[in-house]
Protein backbone atom coordinates (compact mmCIF):
# COMPACT_ATOMS: atom_id res chain seq x y z
CA UNK A 1 0.00 0.00 0.00
CA UNK A 2 1.73 3.13 -1.29
CA UNK A 3 -0.17 5.39 1.43
CA UNK A 4 1.98 7.48 3.19
CA UNK A 5 2.34 11.08 4.79
CA UNK A 6 3.72 14.14 3.61
CA UNK A 7 3.93 18.25 3.71
CA UNK A 8 1.42 20.31 2.65
CA UNK A 9 1.94 21.97 -0.79
CA UNK A 10 -0.03 25.19 -1.80
CA UNK A 11 -0.72 22.60 -5.43
CA UNK A 12 -2.58 20.88 -2.93
CA UNK A 13 -5.61 22.91 -3.46
CA UNK A 14 -7.45 22.13 -5.98
CA UNK A 15 -7.17 18.04 -4.30
CA UNK A 16 -8.22 19.10 -1.19
CA UNK A 17 -10.71 21.20 -2.14
CA UNK A 18 -12.40 18.44 -3.82
CA UNK A 19 -12.41 16.43 -1.11
CA UNK A 20 -13.75 18.39 1.34
CA UNK A 21 -16.65 19.47 -0.39
CA UNK A 22 -18.58 17.38 0.52
CA UNK A 23 -21.44 16.82 3.78
CA UNK A 24 -20.50 13.47 4.24
CA UNK A 25 -16.80 13.97 5.86
CA UNK A 26 -18.21 17.85 7.31
CA UNK A 27 -20.68 16.12 9.37
CA UNK A 28 -18.17 14.13 11.36
CA UNK A 29 -16.08 16.90 12.31
CA UNK A 30 -16.09 20.13 14.23
CA UNK A 31 -18.36 23.09 12.89
CA UNK A 32 -16.18 26.09 11.61
CA UNK A 33 -15.46 25.05 7.86
CA UNK A 34 -17.07 26.27 5.26
CA UNK A 35 -19.25 24.83 2.85
CA UNK A 36 -19.02 24.63 -0.52
CA UNK A 37 -15.26 24.72 0.38
CA UNK A 38 -13.38 26.35 -2.25
CA UNK A 39 -10.04 26.30 -3.38
CA UNK A 40 -9.62 29.60 -1.64
CA UNK A 41 -10.46 27.92 1.33
CA UNK A 42 -7.78 25.10 0.86
CA UNK A 43 -5.28 27.57 -0.05
CA UNK A 44 -6.02 29.64 3.21
CA UNK A 45 -5.37 26.39 5.27
CA UNK A 46 -2.62 25.28 3.59
CA UNK A 47 -0.64 28.50 3.83
CA UNK A 48 -1.92 28.83 8.03
CA UNK A 49 -0.69 25.23 8.21
CA UNK A 50 2.62 25.55 6.65
CA UNK A 51 3.27 29.01 8.68
CA UNK A 52 1.88 27.47 12.02
CA UNK A 53 4.11 26.70 15.03
CA UNK A 54 5.81 23.84 14.41
CA UNK A 55 6.41 22.89 18.04
CA UNK A 56 3.10 22.50 18.33
CA UNK A 57 0.92 21.55 15.29
CA UNK A 58 2.34 18.45 12.88
CA UNK A 59 -0.52 18.26 9.65
CA UNK A 60 0.05 16.31 6.97
CA UNK A 61 -1.30 15.74 3.43
CA UNK A 62 -2.10 12.01 3.25
CA UNK A 63 -0.64 10.69 -0.13
CA UNK A 64 -1.89 7.34 -2.46
CA UNK A 65 0.99 7.66 -4.83
CA UNK A 66 1.91 11.07 -4.20
CA UNK A 67 -1.73 12.29 -4.99
CA UNK A 68 -3.54 13.91 -1.92
CA UNK A 69 -6.42 11.71 -0.92
CA UNK A 70 -6.55 13.29 2.69
CA UNK A 71 -5.74 14.92 6.09
CA UNK A 72 -4.33 14.61 9.05
CA UNK A 73 -2.84 16.60 12.15
CA UNK A 74 -1.99 16.28 15.62
CA UNK A 75 -2.16 19.43 17.79
CA UNK A 76 -0.58 20.32 20.92
CA UNK A 77 -2.27 20.96 23.47
CA UNK A 78 -1.51 24.44 26.15
CA UNK A 79 -1.07 24.68 29.94
CA UNK A 80 -0.23 21.45 32.14
CA UNK A 81 -1.59 19.59 28.89
CA UNK A 82 1.61 20.16 26.51
CA UNK A 83 2.78 17.09 26.58
CA UNK A 84 -0.43 15.78 25.08
CA UNK A 85 -1.84 16.49 21.70
CA UNK A 86 -5.12 16.10 19.54
CA UNK A 87 -5.51 13.89 16.54
CA UNK A 88 -8.10 14.85 13.48
CA UNK A 89 -8.26 13.24 10.12
CA UNK A 90 -10.26 12.69 7.20
CA UNK A 91 -9.99 10.87 3.97
CA UNK A 92 -11.92 11.60 0.57
CA UNK A 93 -14.71 9.69 0.19
CA UNK A 94 -14.30 7.54 -2.73
CA UNK A 95 -10.99 6.34 -0.73
CA UNK A 96 -12.70 4.94 2.20
CA UNK A 97 -12.60 1.33 3.20
CA UNK A 98 -9.24 0.31 1.74
CA UNK A 99 -7.35 0.35 5.08
CA UNK A 100 -5.47 4.09 4.38
CA UNK A 101 -6.76 6.51 7.40
CA UNK A 102 -5.88 3.12 9.64
CA UNK A 103 -2.19 3.42 7.50
CA UNK A 104 -1.83 7.24 8.02
CA UNK A 105 -2.89 7.70 11.63
CA UNK A 106 0.00 4.30 12.55
CA UNK A 107 2.45 6.73 10.24
CA UNK A 108 1.44 10.15 12.46
CA UNK A 109 1.97 8.29 16.24
CA UNK A 110 4.78 7.10 15.15
CA UNK A 111 6.18 10.27 13.72
CA UNK A 112 4.85 12.17 16.56
CA UNK A 113 6.32 10.38 18.74
CA UNK A 114 9.64 9.60 17.41
CA UNK A 115 10.58 13.58 17.38
CA UNK A 116 8.75 14.59 19.95
CA UNK A 117 8.12 14.56 23.53
CA UNK A 118 4.82 14.37 23.54
CA UNK A 119 3.43 11.23 25.28
CA UNK A 120 -0.39 11.12 25.11
CA UNK A 121 -2.40 11.99 21.60
CA UNK A 122 -6.15 11.72 21.62
CA UNK A 123 -8.69 11.56 19.40
CA UNK A 124 -12.71 12.36 20.12
CA UNK A 125 -14.61 11.00 17.97
CA UNK A 126 -18.58 10.85 17.63
CA UNK A 127 -20.15 8.14 19.57
CA UNK A 128 -21.53 7.15 16.07
CA UNK A 129 -18.75 7.29 13.83
CA UNK A 130 -18.14 3.65 13.64
CA UNK A 131 -15.13 4.16 10.42
CA UNK A 132 -13.22 6.27 12.79
CA UNK A 133 -13.68 4.37 16.43
CA UNK A 134 -12.50 1.22 14.49
CA UNK A 135 -9.38 2.80 12.79
CA UNK A 136 -8.64 4.59 16.11
CA UNK A 137 -8.59 0.63 17.66
CA UNK A 138 -7.11 -0.78 14.33
CA UNK A 139 -3.89 2.29 15.44
CA UNK A 140 -3.29 0.94 18.83
CA UNK A 141 -5.61 3.66 20.48
CA UNK A 142 -7.92 2.42 23.78
CA UNK A 143 -11.14 3.73 24.29
CA UNK A 144 -11.09 5.58 27.63
CA UNK A 145 -14.68 6.41 28.11
CA UNK A 146 -17.89 7.72 26.78
CA UNK A 147 -18.34 11.85 26.54
CA UNK A 148 -22.03 12.05 27.06
CA UNK A 149 -23.97 15.03 25.33
CA UNK A 150 -20.22 16.37 24.27
CA UNK A 151 -21.40 17.98 21.35
CA UNK A 152 -23.97 19.91 19.37
CA UNK A 153 -23.57 19.05 15.98
CA UNK A 154 -26.46 19.63 13.23
CA UNK A 155 -29.29 20.62 16.02
CA UNK A 156 -28.65 17.59 17.72
CA UNK A 157 -26.76 16.74 21.02
CA UNK A 158 -24.05 14.07 20.55
CA UNK A 159 -22.14 11.50 22.49
CA UNK A 160 -18.38 11.34 21.85
CA UNK A 161 -15.68 8.98 22.66
CA UNK A 162 -12.07 9.63 24.38
CA UNK A 163 -9.30 7.37 22.38
CA UNK A 164 -5.77 7.46 23.39
CA UNK A 165 -2.81 6.15 22.58
CA UNK A 166 0.21 6.30 25.22
CA UNK A 167 4.00 6.71 24.56
CA UNK A 168 5.88 4.91 27.51
CA UNK A 169 8.90 6.36 25.70
CA UNK A 170 12.15 7.75 27.78
CA UNK A 171 10.17 6.02 30.87
CA UNK A 172 12.27 4.29 32.81
CA UNK A 173 9.97 3.56 35.76
CA UNK A 174 6.43 4.39 35.64
CA UNK A 175 5.77 4.80 39.04
CA UNK A 176 8.36 7.35 39.77
CA UNK A 177 7.33 8.92 36.66
CA UNK A 178 3.64 9.90 38.18
CA UNK A 179 5.83 11.34 40.58
C1 LIG B 1 -13.46 7.75 9.35
C2 LIG B 1 -12.54 7.70 8.12
C3 LIG B 1 -11.35 8.58 8.38
C4 LIG B 1 -12.11 6.26 7.89
O1 LIG B 1 -11.14 6.21 6.84
P1 LIG B 1 -10.85 4.84 6.04
O2 LIG B 1 -9.64 5.03 5.22
O3 LIG B 1 -12.11 4.43 5.35
O4 LIG B 1 -10.58 3.84 7.27
P2 LIG B 1 -9.97 2.36 7.19
O5 LIG B 1 -10.31 1.78 5.87
O6 LIG B 1 -8.56 2.42 7.60
O7 LIG B 1 -10.77 1.60 8.35
C5 LIG B 1 -12.18 1.71 8.45
C6 LIG B 1 -12.70 0.60 9.34
O8 LIG B 1 -14.02 0.93 9.74
C7 LIG B 1 -14.91 -0.11 9.34
N1 LIG B 1 -16.19 0.51 9.06
C8 LIG B 1 -16.47 1.45 8.16
N2 LIG B 1 -17.77 1.80 8.22
C9 LIG B 1 -18.31 1.05 9.20
C10 LIG B 1 -19.60 0.95 9.75
N3 LIG B 1 -20.61 1.72 9.32
N4 LIG B 1 -19.81 0.06 10.76
C11 LIG B 1 -18.80 -0.71 11.22
N5 LIG B 1 -17.52 -0.63 10.74
C12 LIG B 1 -17.30 0.23 9.74
C13 LIG B 1 -14.24 -0.73 8.14
O9 LIG B 1 -14.76 -2.03 7.89
C14 LIG B 1 -12.79 -0.74 8.62
O10 LIG B 1 -12.54 -1.73 9.60
P3 LIG B 1 -11.93 -3.19 9.25
O11 LIG B 1 -10.59 -2.96 8.61
O12 LIG B 1 -11.85 -3.87 10.56
O13 LIG B 1 -12.88 -3.85 8.28
C15 LIG B 1 -13.30 8.20 6.85
O14 LIG B 1 -14.50 7.48 6.73
C16 LIG B 1 -13.62 9.68 6.89
O15 LIG B 1 -12.82 10.50 6.49
N6 LIG B 1 -14.82 10.03 7.38
C17 LIG B 1 -15.27 11.43 7.42
C18 LIG B 1 -14.46 12.28 8.39
C19 LIG B 1 -14.28 11.68 9.75
O16 LIG B 1 -15.16 10.96 10.24
N7 LIG B 1 -13.14 11.97 10.38
C20 LIG B 1 -12.86 11.49 11.71
C21 LIG B 1 -13.40 12.44 12.71
S1 LIG B 1 -13.08 11.84 14.37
Amino acid sequence: MNVGIREWKIEDKKDLSEILNNMNILNNLRDGLPYPYTEKDAEEFIKAILSSDKEKTFAFAITLDDKVIGSIGVFRQENIHYRTAEMGYYIGEKYWGNGYMTEAVRQVCDYVFEHTDIVRIFAEPFAYNTASCRVLEKAGFTCEGLLKRNAYKNGNFVDMKMYARISHRGIVNEQEDYG
